[in-house]
């Protein structure tokens, strides 16, 4: 039988191997900032955010929310949120659009951006207050800088298209965020990449046909089904291993041939 005092010595070793400053490293993890079309969505839609997790062997934090813009986003907190949880290596996609588009006026939603692809900006009223409005890129790269300045990495993306196929044939040119986009990363610099998100989207979309592309879209032409939803995800990561995987290479659990679709 071990004596009193050894047995408070192993507690005392054991306690202070427990007191012992340990530092946790937690994994890298990938964080998502967007609209609905990225979200966890609760009814007969879903947001492609919700699949990527299966396709990386990194943790998915998805913190798209339905509704939102780069602008809204960005007053809202949402990407002051994100901002202050990243830790460096940390992975953000941001992929916004779907709400940035209209007028300011005759009535500002508090969605809408300043016209424009630099540093413009736009007096507003919203909800009764005057407002300074800025540009969909400005948004961007002002949210891209302060995460790279806590030393995350940001892949910003390509809005996905509407149902290509609605008028009957199919359509699909790059809308305006394509081109801000790729100007904010330029911006932002080497911590930011591009992916080409809703051009992969539609080009999978014109290969699988009006009948099944429609199959995808239940209610609407911008919000996904489940099944839609997963071919969107499939398009995101096909675009990134294109183009060698980029600040998530060697975390794609899938080869590039692997995946649907063809590189652009
Ligand atoms: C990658 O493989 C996993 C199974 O390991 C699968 O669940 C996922 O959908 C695949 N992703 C793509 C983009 O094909």
């Amino acid at each position: 039988m071990p004596s009193l005092s050894s047995l408070l010595s192993v507690l005392s070793l054991s306690s202070l191997a427990l007191g012992a400053p340990h530092v946790v490293k937690r994994a890298q993890t990938v964080w998502l900032a967007g609209d609905s079309t990225m979200a966890k969505a609760s009814d007969n839609t879903q947001g492609w955010g919700e699949y990527l997790k299966y396709s990386l062997s990194l943790p998915v934090n998805n913190k798209a929310i339905g509704g939102r813009s780069a602008r809204s986003y960005t007053v809202e907190g949402r990407f002051q949120t994100i901002i202050d949880s990243v830790a460096s290596n940390d992975i953000v996609i941001i992929e916004f659009g779907h709400n940035d588009g209209g007028s300011l006026t005759p009535t500002d939603n508090g969605r809408t951006d300043c016209p424009g692809a630099g540093a413009e900006t736009c007096k507003s009223t919203y909800n009764g207050q005057a407002v300074t409005v800025l540009t969909y890129p400005a948004y961007l790269v002002n949210a891209g800088k302060a995460l790279v300045a806590k030393g995350a990495k940001v892949i910003i993306a390509s809005p996905t298209p509407n149902n290509p196929w609605e008028g009957g044939t199919f359509s699909y040119t790059s809308p305006r965020f394509t081109t801000y986009g790729k100007s904010a990363v330029s911006q932002i610099g080497s911590s930011a990449m591009f992916v080409d998100h809703g051009l992969y989207v539609a080009n999978i979309f014109k290969t699988l046909g009006k009948a099944k592309v429609d199959t995808l879209f239940p209610n609407d032409h911008t919000h996904t089904s489940a099944a839609g939803a997963e071919t969107v995800e499939k398009a995101f990561v096909k675009a990134l291993l294109c183009g060698g995987g980029g600040f998530l290479d060697g975390f794609v659990k899938n080869g590039t041939a692997s995946v649907e679709g063809a590189c652009v």
